[in-house]
């Protein structure tokens, strides 16, 4: 489906060369992750080793995929690089706007006339500038881009944390903010600090009851939920070698469960079927003519130890099915502990539900070997105790299912089958009754699991396991069930075991699919116009933001002094607040609202100093940007730290907001807050943060004078008239300096300056 062999075909043309002058420069056998990294450079040949963990790289992705929830801002942001097209490949999925409630069909009317608006508009813009569009019902994003565009050794970004998926077919595909995405579409390198490796050697083969998930669940229990944090997790052995390329894909996905930058796996035979048999022979010829550029030096697997971080070594020869949780992914529990631990914290074993499907985990292989223990409910006389989903990944994987038969079985054992979308995965779950909060039990083979995730209740208690072990839980009714052991009583009263999940890889068949649900967009896009009601509450073209006077600031009031954790979810709620996220202003109504006011230990509840009043942030801050006055907003460490989302750094700008000043930045959000035009300062003397107060006025003199390496001065006026004078220092370079000036990146872009 619109794959780009070019693109493909000239970045294995030039893949010997770099990785060859890579392995020089670095003085040693490369691993994968390190030979795709180099192979993307944006200065094409290293002038140094990198450190791992410490230097920041730039480098040029092949691709750009983006999921309907975070393409709205950032494609807002795109229409303003003044460009005709995307610089790189890009598409864009709608799958998070679907509410599962009833079945796929009345599911997915009722999103389309829901977010009709949104859709609409993801759709033109896409035709405009060139973005292949996949519209809702045609898949979740990783699903899709596994099945069409991911290909072995290429570079992928995305914006959603599970991009990471297309690790499975031997890619470096990591999540990003959508501010990273414009960038690269607008033709911008892209920046990542050079990551850390961890080895993961799989020995063994995977038999019986044991799937490709359940390694990752291994992982998971291993590393924890920050394990991964910085890295890259490459995975080899016999064991690799022998799982289907879909299966590794599942290990790539919930790699972002431990933190990982991202995860992959070396390009091999089931690579090549996979690709075969979705479409793309010719990506599978190119690919094995260099395909030992696409796997990590012999010598490395050999001695891990001296070339990755970290090493783990799995057998899964004797590797047992996991389930995973309550409440966190990394809770992991071997189904032979499950009765044990479930009794030590008394966990409900009444499972409500079994779900499966999702990005995760919705391949042929996946739904095949559920079907095959669905299909012995009935040879067995057996019955169904607890509800059943199916959430398919795609519509080629689920008119595959439905033509050979396997949604035919599943619908005998009582399943509902969703729209091929994100669903119950995301919270778009409207499931009857979870508005009472009860204490419940559910199991599935999604990927995250924390409180609230599937269907909003914070008592539903989410374990995550396998497609087959979910399937047979859900046919036993029971969590501590445990299929390799124990009985079940048919309707003859007689004891019966579920015989071992048996499934096809690859469908034997072949995939099929009447309408895979896309718009390839038109070729000259220039006439296509994108729609925007001005009425709309969802969606609003931007305008951009004023440039730099080129003067001092001065007489800025304090919006808010926040106290400890400021996470991007405190600066932009997520939630109910999702709704609004093309709409800047809207969603501005949430800025900051879950920020401490340091002086009273309030969210929300800050002094107008025009007043003496005290109101919500955002209400205040609109006042003081009536009112024309600047505004400065003063944190403690790790401002920012969180997720990547660009409205937390353009909700402040929108409002008016001029200076964050604070005692340190997590990084992402001090770019994000460069890239919109916004002034990132911290403490020379972190001591300062103490001297600011309620109504203290802020004068900063010598910005005229803004340099890389030179502290800006700040004057405080207190309310008694006393002043302190303060260092700050900043971390912009020429480049980002241009921004400032400019008013955002994308000015500086639009004005054809970058
Ligand atoms: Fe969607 Fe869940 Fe995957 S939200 S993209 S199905 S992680």
């Amino acid at each position: 489906m619109a794959f780009d062999i070019d693109m493909i075909q000239k970045v294995y043309a030039e893949m010997a060369e770099r990785v060859d002058s890579a392995r020089e420069v670095v003085g040693k056998p490369l691993t994968l992750a390190e030979k795709i990294l180099y192979a993307h450079l944006w200065d094409k040949t290293p002038g140094k080793a990198f450190e791992r963990g410490v230097d920041y790289v730039d480098f040029a992705p092949d691709r750009i995929a983006c999921q309907d929830a975070t393409a709205q801002m950032a494609l807002l942001q795109f229409m303003h690089a003044g460009k005709p097209k995307v610089a790189v490949p890009t598409t864009v999925h709608c799958d998070h706007l679907i509410q599962a409630k009833v079945g796929a069909d009345k599911d997915l009317r009722r999103a389309n006339e829901t977010s009709n608006e949104v859709f609409d508009f993801l759709g033109s813009v896409s035709n405009k500038y060139g973005i292949g569009f996949w519209k809702p019902g045609a898949g979740i994003i990783h699903q899709v881009v596994l099945e069409n565009y991911a290909f072995p050794g290429g570079m992928m970004i995305g914006t959603d944390s599970h991009t990471v998926n297309a690790g499975g077919l031997g890619m470096i595909a990591i999540g990003v903010g959508g501010a990273d995405a414009v960038d690269v579409m607008a033709g911008m390198p892209w920046e990542l600090k050079f990551p850390k490796l961890i080895g993961v050697k799989l020995t063994g083969k995977l038999s019986g009851w044991t799937a490709p998930k359940d390694v990752i669940l291994k992982v998971a229990g291993i590393l924890t939920v920050k394990g991964g944090t910085g890295a890259i997790i490459e995975y080899f052995g016999e064991g690799a070698e022998a799982m289907s390329c879909t299966g590794k894909g599942t290990i790539c996905n919930m790699g972002a469960e431990v933190g990982a930058t991202t995860s992959t796996f070396g390009y091999d035979a089931s690579m090549d079927r996979y690709l075969r048999s979705t479409g793309r022979a010719d990506v599978a010829d190119a690919a094995n003519e260099v395909k030992e550029y696409l796997t990590g030096d012999a010598e490395v697997y050999a001695n891990p130890e001296q070339y990755f971080d970290q090493v783990i070594e799995i057998n899964l020869d004797e590797l047992e099915p996991h389930l995973n949780g309550p409440f966190t992914p990394d809770l992991a529990t071997p189904i032979s502990r499950m009765k044990e631990a479930a009794k030590e914290n008394d966990w409900p074993l009444k499972v409500e539900y079994g779900l499966i499907g999702s990005c995760t985990n919705s391949s042929y292989e996946d739904i095949s070997r559920a079907a095959s223990l669905a299909k012995q409910v009935s040879d067995k006389k057996l019955r169904t105790k607890s509800n059943f989903t199916i959430t398919p990944g795609s519509e080629q994987v689920r008119y595959t299912i439905e033509r050979d038969g396997l949604i035919d079985t599943f619908n005998k054992i009582g399943a509902t089958v969703f729209a091929n979308a994100c669903g119950p995965c995301i919270g778009m779950w409207d499931r009857e009754g979870a508005d009472k909060e009860e204490r419940n039990t559910i199991v599935h083979s999604f990927n995250r699991n924390f409180a609230k995730r599937a269907d909003g209740n914070p008592n539903t208690l989410a374990f995550v396991g396998s497609p087959e072990l979910v399937t047979a839980i859900a046919i036993s009714g029971r969590l501590d069930f445990n299929p390799l052991k124990d009985k079940l009583i048919n309707e003859d009263g007689e004891e019966v075991m579920l015989d071992e999940p048996r499934g096809y890889e690859l469908p034997p068949e072949g995939f099929a699919v009447e309408d895979a649900g896309y718009q390839a967009p038109a070729e000259d896009g220039s006439g296509v116009d994108v729609a925007v009601a001005p009425t709309s509450e969802r969606l609003q073209l931007l305008t951009p933001f004023q440039p730099w006077d080129g003067k001092n600031i001065t007489g800025a009031r304090l919006l808010i002094k926040a106290f400890g954790k400021c996470t991007t979810d405190h600066i932009s709620m997520a939630g109910p607040w999702l709704r609004y996220r093309g709409h800047l202003d809207n969603i501005s109504n949430n800025c900051l609202i879950g920020a401490v006011n340091a002086y009273n230990m309030k969210t929300n509840f800050v002094k107008n100093q025009l007043t003496g009043e005290y109101g919500g942030v955002p209400d205040t801050q609109r006042a003081y940007k009536a009112a024309g006055i600047p505004t400065i907003v003063v944190g403690d460490h790790n401002y920012g730290e969180g997720s990547s989302r660009e409205h937390a750094a353009m909700e402040p700008r929108h409002l008016g907001v001029k200076v964050v000043l604070v005692k340190s930045f997590a990084r992402i959000h001090e770019t994000n807050l460069k890239k919109q035009g916004m002034l990132a300062l911290t403490f020379a003397n972190e001591a300062d943060y103490d001297l600011i107060q309620e109504d203290d006025t802020f004068n900063l003199v010598d910005l005229e004078e803004f340099a890389p390496g030179k502290q800006i001065t700040i004057e405080v006026t207190h309310k008694d008239g006393s002043k302190d004078v303060i260092k700050t220092n900043h971390s912009y370079n020429e480049g980002q300096i241009g921004w400032f000036r400019a008013g955002s990146a994308l000015n500086l872009i639009a004005a054809g300056k970058a």
